[in-house]
């Protein structure tokens, strides 16, 4: 299969690409397109077969439940069997946006959408492709992210295609993507509402409109404990080559140049006295760092949590491109606003033995 690539602008996308897009879904094929947070691959989600070929382009697990992204509040209620109070007030407030509502599916919503349960994930996305695609298709689309299963989402075209490319029908290109982490997953069928995902929209701005919600422990640490949501598998998000979450303080990066690792450093600007900073430029200026220097790639993140989710991926997928068999990454602060970093980060540090899928 030939993959049809449309180049769109990000904020007036033109008409005749998203039409011949829009068609596409409609005849049942699979369309990659940036939303606020990653590239979504959407199919028809009234189309059991449309959404199997995602599954199968994915190489994903079909009891791993899909987010329906509608246009608005009135296309999601179509969907649900309920609309709670707190949707209301969460959709009026967060959306378009990246939230995602978990709540009783209607019926007419093939079971491969939701892996034979008894709800259904829905989103409004805010990115104008995305819903300029959604109301040219008329359709609710089922879209996970558009990467092959347990890879890094791509937040760039060129990521889409690394995975899947020749696998799908088309690609929207609209550039880059914004937010640069998934959306926030909220149960709204539990008596409390609980967090399943942490993502760009925190558990403090949800509480501030609907009250007090369970947060769900940020990643399961013991890989034979049982899924606490469906399709929540420890090992996700992970670049190719094994990730560690390092201590300040350790001399990991030395350790591991030392064995002959190309490493690649995630780091935060660290004022001069703080001891891995002090390692670091050790290692970038003095002789012995002049050997170990072309095995070092040193990524300085942003320090604030929103500008270091929007570039996380990306920095990930250019270590891979550099061909790094090591990523270290800085330990991060503990507060909440660093949830949804953490949670990813440390699924992505599981080694691929640790998880059979
Ligand atoms: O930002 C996003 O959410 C992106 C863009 C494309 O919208 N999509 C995305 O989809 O990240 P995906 O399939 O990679 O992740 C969806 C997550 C999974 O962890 C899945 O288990 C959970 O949402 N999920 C979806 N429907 C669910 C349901 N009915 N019940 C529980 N969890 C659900
Ligand atoms: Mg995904």
């Amino acid at each position: 299969m030939q993959t049809r690539v449309f180049e769109v602008s990000p904020d007036a996308p033109d008409n005749d690409s998203i039409q011949q897009a829009a068609e596409i879904l409609q005849d049942g094929g699979l369309v990659a397109f940036p939303t606020e947070t990653v590239y979504g691959l959407g199919a028809n989600a009234l189309d059991a077969q449309a959404v199997a070929r995602i599954y199968e382009a994915k190489g994903r697990a079909s009891n791993n439940p899909l987010i329906v992204h509608v246009s608005d509040i009135d296309a999601a209620q179509g969907l649900v069997a309920a609309w709670p109070d707190t949707a209301q007030k969460l959709a009026e407030r967060f959306w378009p946006g990246p939230l995602t509502l978990v709540l009783p599916r209607k019926s007419h919503i093939p079971d491969i959408v939701t892996g034979g349960g008894p709800t259904v994930g829905v989103r409004v996305p805010a990115h104008p492709v995305a819903l300029a695609l959604l109301r040219a298709s008329g359709l609710p689309l089922a879209a996970p992210s558009a990467n092959r299963s347990l890879q890094l989402s791509p937040t760039r075209a060129a990521h889409v295609l690394m995975g899947l490319d020749g696998r799908i029908d088309a690609l929207l290109d609209g550039g880059p993507t914004r937010g640069g982490l998934e959306s926030t997953v909220l149960d709204l069928t539990t008596k409390r509402p609980t967090l399943l995902r942490p993502g760009l929209v925190s558990p403090v701005e949800i509480e501030a409109i609907i009250g007090p919600i369970s947060r769900r422990p940020a990643a399961a640490k013991d890989a034979d404990a049982p899924l606490p949501a469906p399709g929540m598998l420890s090992r996700h998000y992970a670049p190719r080559a094994p990730l560690e979450i390092m201590a300040r303080s350790s001399s990991r990066v030395e350790t591991l140049l030392a064995e002959g690792h190309v490493v690649g450093h995630l780091t935060a600007d660290l004022p001069p006295g703080d001891p891995l900073g002090d390692a670091q430029r050790r290692l970038e200026t003095g002789l012995a760092g002049l050997a170990a220097f072309q095995h070092l790639h040193v990524v300085r993140m942003p320090t604030d949590p929103a500008a270091y989710a929007a570039i996380l991926y990306d920095r990930l997928h250019d270590l891979d491109a550099l061909g790094v068999t090591r990523i270290l990454v800085d330990a991060l602060p503990q507060s909440e606003v660093w949830l949804a970093i953490r949670d990813r980060l440390s699924r992505a540090a599981v080694h691929a033995e640790d998880n059979e899928q």
